[in-house]
This record gives structure tokens, C-alpha cells and sequence, in this order.
């Protein structure tokens, strides 16, 4: 199983004081170096955390695999047209939500789709659609045009009960079972973490998992002890 590495918090926290450090651009070649098999960024209408000339330096510096997440919008479709990544991911966008809730309503949004989607193919770019694990969801992806569907594990990550979860988890491998049967790669992402992971290693149809928040995380704990002693060092 592949690992692609979502960047975006590393922004996040750069934005905190709006300069310099710590850089994205940094984040993604030490992501690259320690064996991620690509490197995800979300560009949102907010500029939260990606903004658009990381993106430029982004494509300019991956060299594994660069997946941008964005809405249907005009705008980002010009803006992926140009910088060209190797992969978009289309996701449900809303101003006011902590990170991206729920899967794309393909359902709604299908003939758009289909329409958003040519200029990428004719382009050479691959293209993922978010979705919520649905049998229906997975049909349309394939029937829109699209490369890859992305399964939304967050429902599975927020299950507390483990009877709920095996669940959840149990929905995830008929959806990706499904989908590669009907000719469709198939990743996974949203909410994984170190504890909730070990299970998808078993799907072996899924072939890449997207995971950022918690990635980030641990190397803010993990990276502080060594990040303190060097200061140490300077002013001892
Ligand atoms: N996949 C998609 C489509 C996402 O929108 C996100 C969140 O940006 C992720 C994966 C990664 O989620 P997390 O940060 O919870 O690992």
C-alpha cells in the first residue's frame, strides 16, 4: 500500500504568523524522502493553508506525484490546468467547515462533472473523485469519466465502538472490491491515524492512502524534543 502525504497543515502552521517557515515546499521533498509515493495539497476558495504560489512551487519541486484537492469551480480548474499536477481530486468545499466533511454529491453534480472532467483528460491528468463508500456513488464516478475514486473513511475514523467500526470497515472493502471490479483505481483517506490504520493493509484493492493531519501531528511531538535541544545548544 502507497502513501501519499498531505501537506496542507504544514501551511497551517506557517500561516499562524504569515512568514516564512515552516514551508510547505520543505515538507514535501522531506515527505518524498522518506518514501511517500506523492504528495497531496488542497487549494481552498479560502487560501487557508495552501496558497497559490506554493502551489507553483509545489509542482515545481514534487517529483513523486502531485495530488491537488479542489472544488468544481471555474477557477480551480484554470488554476490546475496550469500548473498541471499529475492528479486532481475533487472534493465538497464549504467556507465554514474545519477540514472536508462527507464526499462529493456525485449524485447532484453529475453532468457538470462530467463536463469539468474532459479538459483534464484531454490534458493528460488523472482524475480522483472524494466519495462516501455507496455502490451507486462508485458507479457514477466511473461513468463520469474519472481515473480514480477516493474512499471518505471519516465515518469509520469517528466510530467509537468497535462493533460500528468492523462496520464501517466491512463497507470500505465492498465499495473497493467493487470499484476495482468495475475498473477503477482505488484509494482511501480522511481521519486515518497511527491506531486506525492496521486494517486497510488487509484491502489489498486499495491502493493508496492520503493521510495528513495525523502525520503532521505526531511529527510536531515527535520532532519537539530534538527541535528544543538544538536550541539548547546554540545559547548554552
Ligand atoms: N483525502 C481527502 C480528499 C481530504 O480532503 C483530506 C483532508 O484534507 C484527506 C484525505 C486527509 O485527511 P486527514 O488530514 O484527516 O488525514
Amino acid at each position: 500500500m502507497r502513501l501519499a502525504v498531505n501537506i496542507d497543515h504544514i501551511a497551517t502552521l506557517r500561516n499562524a504568523r504569515n512568514e516564512f517557515e515552516p514551508d510547505p515546499v520543505a515538507a514535501a521533498l522531506l515527505a518524498e524522502k522518506s518514501g511517500a509515493a506523492g504528495i497531496v495539497c488542497h487549494l481552498r476558495e479560502d487560501r487557508r493553508h495552501i496558497r497559490d504560489n506554493d502551489l507553483q512551487r509545489l509542482r515545481q519541486a514534487v517529483t513523486t506525484k502531485l495530488d491537488l484537492e479542489m472544488a468544481m469551480t471555474q477557477e480551480m480548474q484554470h488554476i490546475a490546468l496550469q500548473t498541471k499536477p499529475e492528479l486532481i481530486t475533487l472534493v465538497p468545499e464549504k467556507r465554514e467547515e474545519l477540514t472536508t466533511e462527507g464526499g462529493f454529491n456525485i449524485t447532484t453534480h453529475y453532468h457538470t462533472l462530467v463536463e469539468f472532467l474532459k479538459p483534464f483528460k484531454a490534458a493528460g491528468i488523472e482524475s480522483s473523485i472524494f466519495i462516501e463508500p455507496d455502490q451507486k456513488a462508485i458507479d457514477l464516478t466511473a461513468k463520469a469519466g474519472a481515473d480514480i475514486v477516493e474512499l471518505h473513511t471519516g465515518s469509520y475514523a469517528l466510530k467509537t465502538n468497535d462493533e460500528e467500526r468492523a462496520l464501517e470497515l466491512q463497507r470500505i472493502h465492498e465499495a473497493a472490491t467493487y470499484a476495482k471490479s468495475i475498473g477503477l483505481k482505488v484509494v482511501a483517506g480522511h481521519g486515518l491515524n497511527y491506531l486506525n490504520i492496521a486494517p486497510f493493509t488487509a484491502i489489498s484493492e486499495i491502493e493508496e492512502v492520503s493521510i495528513g493531519h495525523a502525520i503532521i501531528a505526531r511529527a510536531v511531538l515527535t520532532g519537539l524534543d530534538k527541535a528544543i535541544r538544538e536550541l539548547l545548544r546554540i545559547i548554552q
